[in-house]
């Protein structure tokens, strides 16, 4: 049978009977291994299980890469004449019902999987051929196979219930079924006219998400500004710069560049994606200026803020943009909002607001405050939904209070795009919103998660995580070993072991270690930052399957393995008892430690 793209039956005609070569240019290259028509014969299929390659291997083309090279060919005459052996409706249904099994049985034995894969670099590609198959087989029983026994162990499960590192990467039953949907449908919005409704319910959901996170009304799409949906939060930090640089020029960016005066605002906790979108507009590194930080809160310092931007504009030099943090990724720390905008609206600088993770908190009503000075003062504005709202990659919400600066900057209108829609001007094209001209129908899995959970649901998921993470942060407090290093108003908790009598760059050592070992353990999976200089735990509770037992679990392994590193008498990795053994001996001593315990 032929394979399931063009290619293969292409070669299979052109090196048939006739075999000739003539006047038609056909690339081969993109074919790895191709640099003949004879290089594409088939090789014997590999035994089953040998060399654990996969079973849906067939045939391997037996040549190395090579460059694109490209043939005089006679005739194209009937190239194609093989079938794609295209999946019919009936065999997407029944494959379908398999694959949703899968996931089902999937997320049902999470728990009991090592959260951290434990594969070796390099150990799933070289489970594969290293070319793919000559003919398709038709048949879904091998790649669900190696499914099983070549991908899964290399997954790190981040739905996983002990998964409590980086942050969250919420995915939900309604949004994969809404992504499903879009995969089924298979449109492309990069303009209203491809798809109306792709566009529409995207201006509607973003508008529902300004109801429900309590954002300015500025933001909604009924008026000046509006939101749309990003790939991401690194995007949409990029496309803001883009509308602060149209903002500062007047437009001018976007004809004459910029000029190398233009100047970015951020603090040393501001996610790396402000300095990457300021080298990808070609500002450079150092054209972001760092403010400094409150030692304690670790939020950016106004009045720091107003000094560098007085500076540089003594300096001749173009305050562009403010990039302020709502939850950093470090700590979740916040940027006071309120002095940096008035800072901000004083300077006539763009206010972008980067509260990726922390965002989609103000659900809930009780942590609206964390937008504090958002509904007076930001210009643009983004949150994932992708992390903490169970929603799946990709979804971030961004919004601008002013439309104009950002298709002023992102808007190029080619002819073969023209449509009489567009022309009108009565819709919104939303690839005049993005990098990409092409777009998924993002959509309709933030409506499947919104409806399905409704405001009170999403409250729920995030107010239970917040509620565990004070409750961690309280247990840390209470125990004389740890250190609670950091501000946690939401479901991040950063903790440090305070390792008596060590050197700081050894205590540091033993905190890494602590973290390695847990996550070599499968039973936990943790990242680490630093605080004031200092390795420090994170511990972020934001998967939908977290539970109260999973974060006391997650505490009493981090407290073992403290305890195995710091008591003689208790022996830890590498000792002889077992985790749990080490667990219960540091229950004793904690309970002999308690205020009011005897003994
Ligand atoms: C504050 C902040 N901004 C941006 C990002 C990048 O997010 P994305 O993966 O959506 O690009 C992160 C990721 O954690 C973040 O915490």
């Amino acid at each position: 049978m032929a394979a399931p793209h063009v290619l293969p039956p292409v070669y299979a005609r052109l090196a048939g009977p006739a075999g000739g070569l003539g006047d038609v240019q056909v690339m081969l290259g993109c074919y790895p291994g191709a640099d003949s028509l004879e290089s594409l014969a088939p090789v014997p299929q590999l035994a089953e299980g040998a060399d654990s390659k996969p079973a849906q291997c067939e045939f391997e083309s037996h040549r190395g890469h090579r460059a694109a090279s490209v043939r005089s060919l006679s005739s194209v005459a009937g190239m194609t004449s093989a079938a794609a052996p295209h999946m019919s409706p009936e065999e997407f249904r029944a494959h379908g019902r398999r694959v949703v099994d899968w996931i089902a049985q999937y997320w049902e034995k999470l728990p009991t999987l090592p959260v951290l894969s434990q594969v070796a670099p390099g150990q799933v590609r070289s489970s594969f051929p290293a070319h793919p198959p000559r003919s398709g087989s038709g048949s879904l029983d091998a790649m669900m196979a190696d499914l099983d026994s070549l991908i899964l162990p290399g997954l790190t499960h981040w739905q996983h219930p002990a998964f409590m590192a980086y942050f969250p990467a919420n995915a939900s039953g309604p949004s994969v079924l809404g992504d499903l949907l879009s995969s089924g449908l298979g449109v492309q919005g990069m303009l209203w006219a491809t798809s109306p409704a792709c566009t529409e319910l995207e201006q509607v959901m973003l508008d529902w998400l300004v109801d429900l996170l309590g954002l300015p009304a500025e933001f909604r799409n009924d008026g000046p500004g509006g939101g749309v949906i990003q790939d991401s939060s690194s995007g949409a930090n990029f496309v803001a710069l883009q509308s602060a640089l149209h903002h500062a020029t007047d437009g001018a960016s976007i004809t004459d560049g910029v000029t190398g005066a233009h100047i970015v605002y951020a603090s040393s906790q501001t996610h790396s994606s402000v300095e990457k979108a300021a080298r990808m507009a070609g500002l450079g590194s150092r054209a972001v200026r760092m403010v400094d930080i409150e030692p304690v809160t670790l939020a950016m310092v106004p009045a720091h803020l107003a000094e560098l931007i007085a500076a540089d504009r003594r300096a001749g030099l173009v305050p562009t943009m403010v990039a302020a943090t709502i939850g950093t990724t470090s700590t979740t720390a916040i940027d006071p909002v309120v002095e940096i905008g008035a800072i901000c609206r004083k300077a006539g600088v763009w206010l972008h607001i980067d509260a990726a993770f922390a965002g989609v908190a103000a659900v809930s009503p009780g942590l609206r405050w964390i937008n504090d000075g958002v509904a007076d003062y930001a210009d643009s504005y983004c949150t994932d939904a992708h992390k903490w709202l169970l929603t799946n990659f990709d979804a971030t919400a961004f919004w601008v209070r002013d439309r104009r600066h950002l298709t002023g900057a992102l808007s190029i209108l080619p002819e073969y795009l023209r449509n009489e829609a567009s022309d009108s001007g009565a819709v919104v094209d939303y690839r005049d919103w993005q990098i990409e001209l092409g777009r998924r129908f993002r959509a309709l899995k933030l409506w499947m998660v919104i409806c399905w959970y409704g405001a009170d649901g999403l409250r729920a998921h995030i107010e239970g995580h917040v509620a565990l993470s004070q409750e961690l942060a309280g247990w840390i407090r209470a125990d004389d070993q740890f250190d609670v290093v950091a501000p946690h108003p939401l479901s991040l908790v950063c903790l440090r072991p305070r390792w008596p009598g060590r050197e700081a760059d050894d205590a540091d050592r033993l905190t890494l270690s602590v973290i390695e070992t847990l996550n070599r353990s499968g039973e936990v999976y943790l990242t680490h930052t630093r605080v004031g200089g200092r390795a420090v735990i994170r511990v972020a509770i934001g998967a939908p399957a977290t539970t109260h037992d999973h974060v006391a679990r997650a505490w009493d392994l981090i407290r073992a393995e403290v305890a195995a590193r710091s008591w003689t008498g208790v022996s830890g990795a590498g000792g002889s008892s077992t985790v749990d053994e080490v667990i219960s001996s540091v229950r004793d001593i904690s309970a002999r430690r308690r205020p009011g315990a005897a003994g």
